[in-house]
């Protein structure tokens, strides 16, 4: 595929577009589970409903480290297309996923499954919709068939990269 190098990154109404600009959140989604913290951002807290906050899979390193590989790749994009705003659009991405997979794991705890557990659905995307809604704050119009076609592609990659990390014994469970 040739890269469209007219791309405008404020407006994404291609998969091609979108995926170049979720990049960093795959990759700061994806490197936590290299990472392995220890330290729980809920620093072991109970919300009022009794059960863990957030969990002992939500740690300090395993965000600091997703933020920073997300940035970098945003960087090297950036370096490949400047001027396209994708240093801050791509680490808005990146952070994004980062807050989306803790929300998600906030909505997990609060529906009584425990660190680890699966949820369809919710694991594949939440970081997703977290890079989408983080992006649109910063004026990106994301077109909707888009969105569809690109929840789609994460949604394949998250499961596929979450079998190879399982095989590769980095994960305990294969999602
Ligand atoms: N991880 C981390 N810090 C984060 C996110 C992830 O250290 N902010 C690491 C943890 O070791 C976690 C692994 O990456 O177990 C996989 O992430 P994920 O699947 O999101 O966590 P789960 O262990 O499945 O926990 P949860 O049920 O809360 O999603
Ligand atoms: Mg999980």
């Amino acid at each position: 595929m040739a890269l469209n190098l007219n791309m405008d990154f404020t407006i994404i109404d291609d998969l091609a577009e979108a995926l170049i600009l979720l990049l960093p959140a795959m990759v700061a989604n994806a490197t936590p589970v290299v990472v392995k913290g220890r330290k729980p951002i809920d620093g072991g807290r109970l919300f009022i409903d009794g059960r863990r906050l957030l969990g002992d899979g939500k740690t300090w390193e395993g965000a600091a480290g997703g933020l920073a590989a997300g940035v970098l790749v945003a960087l090297i994009l950036d370096f490949i297309m400047p001027s396209k705003g994708l240093l801050v659009l791509g680490s808005a991405a990146a952070l994004g996923a980062i807050i989306g997979d803790i929300a998600g794991s906030f909505i997990k705890r609060r529906i009584g499954l425990e660190r680890g557990a699966p949820a369809p659905l919710l694991d594949q995307l939440d970081f997703y919709v977290g890079a989408l809604v983080m992006t649109a704050l910063l004026g990106v119009r994301w077109d909707l068939v888009v969105v569809v076609e690109a929840g789609l592609t994460v949604a394949l990659l998250h499961v596929a990269s979450n079998i190879v990390a399982y095989l590769a014994g980095l994960k305990k469970v294969p999602w």
